[in-house]
């Protein structure tokens, strides 16, 4: 235990009147794989944009810390070198960027020439779609393809902590299968994941633990497989 590579401390944000989080604490630990689940409009992004310092500016309470240390005042670009990677809502690829581009834009930390090649050719191999389109403006990508690239280009910054949300937002029922695929692969490598979803059944059956977030606050915590069994999650996020 105190093993926590993120701990979020009494965490409040308010958006001008709006409180969108009201005090929440959270963390997750090393190796974990944690679903954070919850109703449109819970908080959920808010948080994730909290924990990375990406709020546009509002009255921000808390502390988030990543690895012992305080993010307070980080910008996104240093995240990357403390290999802390975010997948944001709605993807974020450079649309007019090619997709090797983008996915060597993703390891613009790393300087091993053999180990970027290697890991875009690991990729070509899990999304061969993104392989046959590797020459492609990224915004020319299905929003499904560019998901899968999103995720391939945080994963080639090789993070410790991957922050994931939304990954199955509008995307086909094959492709939520593939991606939920390559999200277990990364935990079962070691990454750390926090992953916020609205399909909570998918995160739940994914994750080690669980949070449920509802309008602001944390109302539940637990082991995700007990989760599944609540009757209160069933009824109110798995529609069973
Ligand atoms: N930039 C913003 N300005 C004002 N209100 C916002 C902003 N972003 C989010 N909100 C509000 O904060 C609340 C939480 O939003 P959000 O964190 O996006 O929830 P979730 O990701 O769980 O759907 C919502 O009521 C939303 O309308
Ligand atoms: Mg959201």
């Amino acid at each position: 235990m105190g093993d926590n590579v993120l701990k979020v401390s009494g965490l409040k944000v308010a958006y001008g009147g709006i409180k969108a989080v009201k005090g929440i604490d959270l963390e997750v630990n090393k190796g974990e794989l944690v679903a954070l689940i919850g109703a449109n409009g819970a908080g959920k992004t808010t948080t994730l944009k909290a924990i990375t310092g990406t709020l546009p500016p509002c009255k921000v309470e808390g502390t988030v810390s990543y690895k012992g240390v305080s993010l307070k005042g980080s910008q996104s670009f240093h995240l990357v070198e403390k290999r802390l990677a975010m997948v944001p809502e709605g993807r974020g690829v450079f649309t007019r960027m090619s997709i090797q581009e983008n996915l060597m834009m993703g390891a613009y930390t790393r300087n091993d020439k053999a180990g970027i090649d290697a890991d875009i050719a690991k990729w070509f191999d899990v999304f061969p779609r993104l392989k046959e389109r590797a020459a492609q403006m990224a915004g020319t990508l299905s929003g499904g393809e560019q998901q899968m690239l999103a995720m391939a280009r945080a994963l080639m910054s090789h993070p410790e902590l991957l922050l994931l949300d939304e990954p199955s937002m509008g995307l086909s029922p094959i492709m939520v299968e593939k991606i939920f695929e390559v999200i277990r692969n990364v935990s079962k490598e070691g990454i750390t994941v926090l992953l916020v979803e609205q399909n909570a059944k998918l995160a739940l059956q994914a994750a080690h633990r669980g949070y449920v977030m509802d309008s602001g606050l944390i109302t539940m915590t637990g082991n995700a497989k007990d989760m599944l069994d609540d009757p209160r999650v069933k009824a109110a996020y798995l529609g069973e």
